[in-house]
């Protein structure tokens, strides 16, 4: 296995290698709780990290394995000094997002985060957070990076934003935040969902910390929830003086202070060995193993996705029912060039938003309904990155708990209709989207 593979191969192999103990080809589904140790010294060993090995599933498991490894090379994510992979693959994505803060931020802590944010991120950061005592400011205009500087305050913990944001479709700067970010000894978090690896490896331009939804476009089949947190191992928490929960001994671990004692890649190990074994949202065996065998396309999904999205978004320019479009691979997107830089023009996500004329005698929002309710090739569920093509009206649905103005500031705005541009014939979803128009009319 050779991390000079191609990103193709190592989509395919990483962490793949036939079972030691049978030869299975395919990574077998480890269905099982728990390991069986050698010996007492074994068992001893395992739980002081003075080796590391299997005990439990919800905290490490070789088909969750499998999963990590394949991941953290496809993102860049760092080779632990334990010799674990720098990935975590959890139960959901917000699981991954809500295990990435609490590894880094405490009661009485806070975070900063761009306000341009899947609707259950939002919602966890702007009531949940709160009330286990971590503030979170967020900015404004997430592209102003006064404002990001302008928030940080002595117990700023981390900076948070979507790559490529759903719905809103803006890319987030993180070139520019990730030097904020640094200049101030605080990591960033990034949301990589609807970019995947395949287009943008958010390491290589400055994030130091990845998390997933893997339920959308990683797995690309809709069967299975799960998320991942991938660390780039390249922040270093003692240098940053903001981090005694990693510097100083956790009572919690024999005493052990993760940084620097693990090493480049002990906010991971952290992560799986402090934040997972006590919080236990572990992702099932059969998830991971299902999650792994949409992986294995991805690259492949992704080409025709995109190829799919652009003819979508043409087509939805043109329309005279179409107020806008948000989709970053349109040239007069504000977001065009950045997506280019990060992405090399392969790509621009599928996952785009529209807003819908307000006919003659009613709403935006009663029209936005109405289309969604009368497609029929397009499923009408809260989910992104399926291989079918899928839509919502986020007003009513994924945002809806947000009040009219979080919504605006999200970007969604009650006409907005959200697609998921899937891989099927573009004849067969393009007429099906003139049904959607014809029944908002
Ligand atoms: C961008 C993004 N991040 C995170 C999540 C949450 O992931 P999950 O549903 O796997 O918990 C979603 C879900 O829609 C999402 O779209």
């Amino acid at each position: 296995m050779s991390d000079t593979w191609g990103f193709e191969t190592r989509q395919i192999h990483i962490g793949g290698e036939p079972d030691p103990a049978t030869g299975a080809r395919a990574v077998p589904i480890y269905q099982t709780t728990s390991f069986e140790f050698r010996d007492a010294a074994h068992a001893q060993n395992l739980f002081a990290l003075a080796e590391i090995g299997n005990i439990y599933t919800r905290i490490m498991n070789p088909t969750q394995g499998a999963l990590e490894a394949r991941l953290s090379s496809l993102e860049g994510g760092v080779t632990t000094a334990v010799g674990l992979p720098g990935a975590l693959v959890v139960a959901s994505g917000q699981a991954a997002e809500t295990l990435a803060i609490l590894t880094l931020a405490e009661n009485g802590d806070h975070i900063v985060a761009s306000p341009s944010l899947y609707g259950g991120t939002y919602n966890l950061f702007h009531y949940t957070l709160p009330k286990m005592g971590i503030e979170v400011t967020f900015v404004d205009d997430p592209h102003d990076l006064a404002e990001w500087a302008a928030a940080i305050r002595p117990n700023t913990k981390a900076f948070y934003g979507e790559v490529l944001a759903n719905p809103r479709n803006d890319v987030f700067d993180i070139v520019g935040v990730s030097k904020v970010a640094h200049d101030n000894g605080i990591p960033l978090i990034v949301d990589n969902t609807v970019p995947t690896p395949y287009l943008i490896r958010p390491i290589e331009w400055g994030a130091d910390i990845v998390v997933h939804s893997l339920t959308k476009f990683i797995g690309g089949h809709g069967t299975s929830i799960g998320g991942a947190i991938i660390d780039g191992g390249t922040f270093d928490f003692a240098a940053s003086g903001r981090f005694p929960n990693f510097t100083e001994p956790d009572p919690s671990y024999h005493g052990l202070p993760y940084f620097p004692a693990l090493g480049h890649g002990a906010f991971i190990i952290k992560a799986r060995v402090q934040m997972l074994r006590d919080l236990g949202m572990a992702i099932s065996p059969f998830n991971a193993f299902l999650i792994l065998q949409g992986l294995e396309t991805l690259s492949l999904r992704m080409d025709r996705h995109w190829e799919n999205a652009d003819k979508v978004a043409k087509f939805l320019v043109a329309h005279p029912q179409v107020e806008a479009v948000a989709y970053a691979g349109l040239e007069t997107s504000p977001w065009h060039e950045r997506a280019k830089q990060y992405g090399g023009g392969k790509g621009y996500g599928s996952v785009l938003a529209f807003d819908i004329v307000a006919p003659p005698g009613s709403t935006a929002r009663e029209a936005g309904q109405r289309f969604v309710e009368a497609l029929q090739l397009h499923s009408h569920v809260a989910n992104i990155g399926d291989v079918r093509s899928l839509v919502i009206h986020p007003a009513s649905t994924t945002h809806s708990q947000l009040t009219e103005e979080e919504q605006a500031s999200t970007g969604v705005r009650p006409g907005l209709v959200r697609l998921s541009v899937g891989l099927e014939s573009i004849a067969d979803i393009l007429a099906d989207l003139e049904i959607g128009f014809a029944a908002a009319k």
